[in-house]
């Protein structure tokens, strides 16, 4: 679609260590920068940046690629994402895309158009005359007028045309206002209506800033209090977390984020530089929003209204939490307050009380359990066992888990042997329930190559390096091919690329070549390059080792082929394959292989 051309030119004006220092703090080492792999749990740093080769690569657990793939991996872009927006910076313009992904791309862009147009008109609303009521009701819930404009609020007009009108003069059409889910079609499908009227606006960002939705709350009673934009082709609800696109930064830096329900109870503490804070809007936490939130931090403080939806909540989003490997604390607010006005009355010192006496999940599930439950009796031990354990069992880390059996095993004073027998019974269910989830570690591990291809990826690692080393291994490898495909493939370029008296610019390669780990072998054999002492003698173990492999499998099949022949009397056949085995086994000793194994 892209000419490969273009990517190149991207990827030549970016520069990969200042996009991934962005996300990963790193340190210089030699010609690399060092830092702590964003892709696997990790104490000392094995994550490497080269901006000689614009390349990254992680010894632990083998992610690799160039600044595109780290892009795809960590923030989740497409290709296409991740290239249109390296573009954008380099200020390189993309050709036009092919018929089908015109089509796509300019349909979001067309609606996120429209909804920051909508988002400007909720704006202006609120300067003007009958936008008064709204912009009091701001003022009135302690917000100020900087806040409105950092989170962009608005004030949907007191009218059935008000965004229809703003838009028929600017030659948007209804259909398109629909598929945003700004206007509803009556049931006579011939007139339209605006979704929003009279409400406070509040806009739904993505971390690139853009429009994806709305809520609407009323000023008034009526219900329902808040209205929303309904899933449209740009936002599914649960995927977004509200203000991400503002706290990600603090999230960050502070290394915890700090987890509401609301608007009001997102922005209230914003506005009182409490800015780690990210909003679920009313709905269950989702996984995808977790998975949101991890890439900034692995600690999380949940602060829920403190009435019977809000315990609920809490509780289930912990479970999920725990299950993504996320440190949770529950801050409990005093009865009927929720984050909002415990900021606007307590402001900042006691909001940050609150955070510091948060409870640890353990002891505030435990909390929840016994005021429901009968601590002392039989059966409400049963139950609170029975509540406790599915949570305990999500705990990744043994030792953590251990603690928290003897803890509850004494609170309950029940034996802990027993409580040990329950939890092995309640693992099936928990495995199954987590399958959905598990992406990460595993599938990276299973990356790990046998030692066989690592010989390849060290010949690969030496034949990036100049035309005369890729000539030489050929040689030797004399018609031997290697076992990856995905190596294979990386070869026949290679050797295409020098063919035609071009540079091998690995960076490059990565996008060029689109094989399924393409990117991270590239990657691994570039950063292997730079360990690699001598050359000449890793190229002739290497091929020794790879011939070695070929042969003993030659080796072992001829092996089964006489014992058939044998087995059918076939006297000319066996002599023939014997003589072929005898052969063989001269070569191995004349190249040094051992014959045995
Ligand atoms: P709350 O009912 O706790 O409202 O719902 P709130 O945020 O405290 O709002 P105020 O303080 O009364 O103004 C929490 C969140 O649930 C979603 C909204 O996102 C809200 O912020 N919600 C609530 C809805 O989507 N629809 C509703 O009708 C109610
Ligand atoms: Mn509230």
């Amino acid at each position: 679609m892209i000419p490969n051309e273009i990517i190149d030119q991207i990827l030549d004006k970016t520069d990969i260590v200042e996009i991934i220092s962005g996300y990963v703090p790193m340190k210089r080492a030699g010609q690399n920068f060092k830092g702590r792999c964003p892709f696997h749990e990790e104490k000392t740093p094995s994550f490497i940046v080269s901006p000689a080769k614009q390349i990254y690569h992680c010894f632990g657990c083998s992610a690799g690629g160039n600044v595109i793939s780290f892009l795809m991996k960590h923030e989740r872009m497409e290709f296409l994402d991740a290239l249109t927006m390296l573009a954008d910076k380099a200020n390189i313009a993309l050709p036009r895309q092919s018929q089908a992904d015109r089509g796509k791309s300019s349909f979001a862009d067309k609606l996120y158009g429209v909804n920051n147009m909508a988002c400007d008109l909720y704006r202006e609303n609120l300067t003007k005359e009958d936008g008064k009521t709204a912009y009091r009701y701001f003022i009135q819930r302690g917000i100020t007028e900087s806040t409105i404009k950092h989170f962009r609020l608005g004030y949907a007009a007191d009218s059935w045309q008000g965004v229809i009108n703003h838009c028929k003069s600017k030659n948007i059409d209804l259909e398109t206002l629909q598929k945003a889910g700004l206007v509803l079609q009556r049931e006579d499908k011939k007139n339209w209506y605006d979704r929003f009227r009279n409400r406070i606006i509040f806009p739904i960002f993505d971390l690139r800033n853009r429009v994806l939705g709305f809520g609407a709350r009323t000023m008034g009673t009526d219900l329902p209090k808040y209205m929303n934009s309904p899933e449209t082709h740009i936002y599914t609800k649960g995927k977004h977390l509200y203000g991400l696109n503002f706290s990600k930064e603090y999230i960050r830096k502070q290394d915890y984020v700090i987890i509401v329900e609301g608007y009001f109870d997102l922005i209230l503490p914003f506005q009182n530089d409490i800015r780690n804070i990210v909003a679920t809007l009313g709905t269950a936490l989702t996984p995808a929003q977790v998975q949101g939130i991890k890439r900034f931090t692995k600690n999380a403080i949940m602060i829920y209204d403190s009435d019977k939806a809000g315990e609920a909540a809490t509780l289930r989003g912990l479970d999920l939490l725990i299950a993504e490997e996320m440190n949770v604390r529950i801050a409990l607010l005093p009865k009927g307050r929720d984050p909002d006005s415990f900021v606007r009355k307590e402001a900042r010192p006691g909001f940050m009380k609150l955070l510091k006496e948060s409870k640890d999940l353990f002891d505030y599930k435990l909390g929840v359990l016994t005021a429901k439950f009968q601590k002392n009796s039989p059966q409400g031990k049963a139950r609170i066992v029975g509540e406790m354990l599915p949570t305990l069992a999500k705990i990744k880390n043994a030792v953590l888990k251990a603690g928290y059996l003897k803890k509850m095993s004494e609170e309950l004073s029940i034996d802990e042997k027993a409580v040990r027998a329950e939890l092995e019974k309640v693992k099936p269910e928990f495995r199954a329930s987590l399958a959905p989830y598990s992406i990460s570690l595993e599938t990276v591990k299973e990356h790990k190559k046998s030692p066989a291809s690592l010989a390849e990826i060290t010949l690969l690692a030496i034949a990036l390096d100049d035309a005369e080393y890729l000539e030489k291994i050929k040689e030797e490898l004399g018609g031997e091919n290697f076992k990856d495909e995905s190596i294979a493939a990386i070869f026949k370029k290679i050797t295409e690329l020098r063919k035609e008296g071009k540079k091998v610019n690995p960076s490059h390669l990565i996008c060029h070549l689109k094989g399924a780990g393409t990117s991270e072998i590239i990657s691994e054999a570039v950063s292997m390059n730079q360990i690699i002492r001598d050359k000449e003698k890793a190229l002739n173990d290497c091929v020794k080792r790879i011939k070695g492999d070929s042969q003993k499998l030659t080796l072992h099949n001829l092996q089964s082929e006489i014992k058939k022949a044998e087995n059918a009397f076939d006297t000319n056949k066996i002599n023939r394959l014997i003589a072929e085995y005898s052969e063989l086994i001269k070569e191995f000793k004349k190249n040094g292989t051992s014959v045995k194994g």
